[in-house]
């Protein structure tokens, strides 16, 4: 099984998947590392690691619409069977979609359909609720939507920082990211 990994940042559940790999442990090919943005420790670490990176700058293109089809070129041309968003904060076309459609897979930190956007960990807190999680699901055009493949919830602590408790929901996505990585790489 083929993976493109999409991130905008530090791409520590990325690590996890290199990891698994790299121990053996998961049985995929990580045909390239992408991004949005130049410098993102993301792509620095997956360079590090041997690996294809490319970045396809949102603010290099005059539209989004152009934007968006470069990234879909790009992503194509290395013929993935999963496309993985990986901490990926854009919003990509239903075109996108369509192109890698049933194959593209989003995690993100909170219990889906609560608190979408790019500040779950943040709105699950504001609003008070005792626990919250994290989902990896197959992505659709909209924002942290589409059927869902797996969760698990994530208590919240008294004390807990928007930071503490994103780090502990991490440590739980990146064990079901790889997991269902595993799973789609054996069928
Ligand atoms: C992850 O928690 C991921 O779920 C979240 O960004 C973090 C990336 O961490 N994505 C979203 O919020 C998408 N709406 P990482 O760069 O350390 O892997």
């Amino acid at each position: 099984m083929r993976i493109v990994v999409l991130v905008s940042g530090t791409g520590s559940n990325l690590q996890s998947v290199i990891d698994a790999v790299k121990a053996g442990e998961l049985d995929v090919e990580i045909a390239a590392v992408g991004a949005d943005r130049e410098g993102t420790y993301g792509v620095e670490r997956s360079s590090e690691a041997g690996l294809e990176t490319f970045v396809v700058n949102f603010n290099s293109f005059p539209t989004r619409d152009e934007w968006d089809a470069a990234l879909t070129a790009r992503v194509a041309s290395y013929a993935p069977d999963v496309v993985v968003s990986s901490g990926f904060m854009r919003i990509v076309s239903a075109d996108f979609i369509a192109a890698f459609h049933g194959k593209y897979l989003n995690t993100h930190p909170a219990l889906l359909p609560a608190f979408p956007g790019a500040h779950g960990v943040r709105d699950a807190m504001a609003y008070g609720v005792k626990v919250t999680g994290c989902t990896v699901h197959w992505a659709d055009a909209g924002v942290d939507t589409g059927p869902i493949i797996a969760q698990e919830a994530v208590t919240i602590e008294p004390g807990d920082t928007e930071e503490s408790l994103h780090e502990r929901i991490k440590v739980v996505e990146r064990r079901l990211l790889v997991n269902t990585l595993a799973a789609l790489a054996a069928v």
